[in-house]
């Protein structure tokens, strides 16, 4: 079987972890007789240096010629003067926009090996493992008017039906596979949108009623992810407040450089470590690949249909980290501080391994 990739390794460290990502995915595809053909496109700071236009119709058609995307990271000091729609992030917006991603897939998930590299208490943390489904092409994010002037500056926040409804069935569906539990995070005490956000999804529910439902106020899903995150299991939300609480979520994790996401809509797929670019480390051989690999584990999962090999690639970054290498974003006194191209090279010996023991 051979699926086309787009690839998109972006600014920053996105070339360096995308070259990670491509790593795995060739060779875990391998041993699943899959092979890829990529296409190679900018985006973002890079597009707008040679295009003055961070998103190509160009880059576009090669995510709708392809069966995945990857995307690296975009953005970076040099162009945070543009105007908003020059700006490296507006790229982001019109893929996801273009490509029809409206499920953003968060995993928050916390590695043993890594439970002392949190800000919180191992006890606090032990055990989490939730997943945030964001809403991505709604809210305040698209809503029109927008717009500012000397005297004010005003967006709108607005859901249609079916927004809330298809990213509902989609949360509701995963919560099947796991722990039947889905909380539903809004501002319905404050916002009118909230509320129709709210009153949507408990019609939704109905036709899931094996599934637990309860809803949050956000501000106080914010402070339940830090004073208990092991009480979630699938957490269902708006744009903006999903865009707030996965960073919460990244954060509890240890580190930003290890959390992967899938952006889903009904044709097409696109998958990127929640990371930045981090300029300042860009072409050092410094970042931390293991989001991007385990965004390359979501690819399989999502696009592939084959949860085996995802379990492959997390055992394999696992077993990593049980073994103390650390990139400099995780590292402790004691641990074995590597690059990227080291990093990725240790996490493939052990893909390996688990590969030879469970495919013989
Ligand atoms: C994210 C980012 C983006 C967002 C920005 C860069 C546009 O913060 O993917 O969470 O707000 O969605
Ligand atoms: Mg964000």
């Amino acid at each position: 079987m051979m699926y086309k990739v787009a690839l998109l390794p972006g600014d920053g460290i996105g070339p360096e972890v995308a070259d990670a990502a491509v790593a795995v995915l060739e060779q875990v595809g391998a041993k699943f007789d899959l092979s890829f053909e990529f296409s190679k496109q900018l985006i973002g700071g890079c597009s707008y240096d040679k295009y003055d236009n961070p998103l190509t119709d160009e880059t576009i058609q090669a995510c709708y010629d392809a069966d995945a995307v990857f995307l690296g990271a975009v953005g970076g000091h040099k162009w945070e003067a543009l105007p908003q729609n020059k700006k490296p992030e507006a790229a982001l917006l019109k893929i996801r926009k273009s490509l029809g991603l409206y499920t953003n897939i968060r995993p928050a998930k916390v590695y043993s090996s890594l439970l002392d590299a949190s800000s919180l208490k191992a006890d606090v943390l032990e055990g989490t493992d939730f997943v945030i489904f964001r809403e991505l092409t709604g809210d305040v994010y698209f809503g029109e008017p927008r717009g500012y002037n000397d005297e004010k500056g005003w967006n709108t926040m607005i859901y249609n039906r079916e927004e809330v409804v298809r990213i509902a069935k989609k949360a509701f569906e995963t919560a099947r596979r796991r722990k039947k539990v889905v909380v539903s995070v809004d501002k319905a005490n404050v916002l009118d949108c909230s509320q129709f956000w709210r009153k949507i999804v408990h019609e939704i529910h109905a036709d899931y009623p094996d599934v637990a439902l309860s809803d949050l106020y956000v501000d106080n899903a914010a402070m339940q992810i830090v004073r208990d995150p092991k009480q979630f299991d699938v957490i269902l939300t708006q744009n903006l407040f999903g865009d707030i609480l996965s960073d919460i979520a990244a954060m509890i994790t240890g580190s930003l450089g290890m959390l992967p996401s899938a952006s889903i809509g009904d044709k097409y797929a696109l998958y990127e470590p929640v990371h930045g670019s981090a300029p300042d480390i860009a072409g050092q051989n410094k970042a931390n690949p293991l989001a991007s690999i385990a965004s390359i584990g979501m690819m399989f999962s999502y696009s592939f249909n084959l949860p085996k090999a995802t379990a492959i690639i997390e055992k394999g970054i696992d077993e990593t980290l049980k073994q103390s290498y650390r990139t400099a974003d995780i590292f402790k006194e004691g641990d074995k501080l590597v690059s990227t191209t080291k990093m990725t090279e240790i996490v493939k010996e052990n893909i390996s391994k688990i590969l030879e023991e469970e495919l013989a």
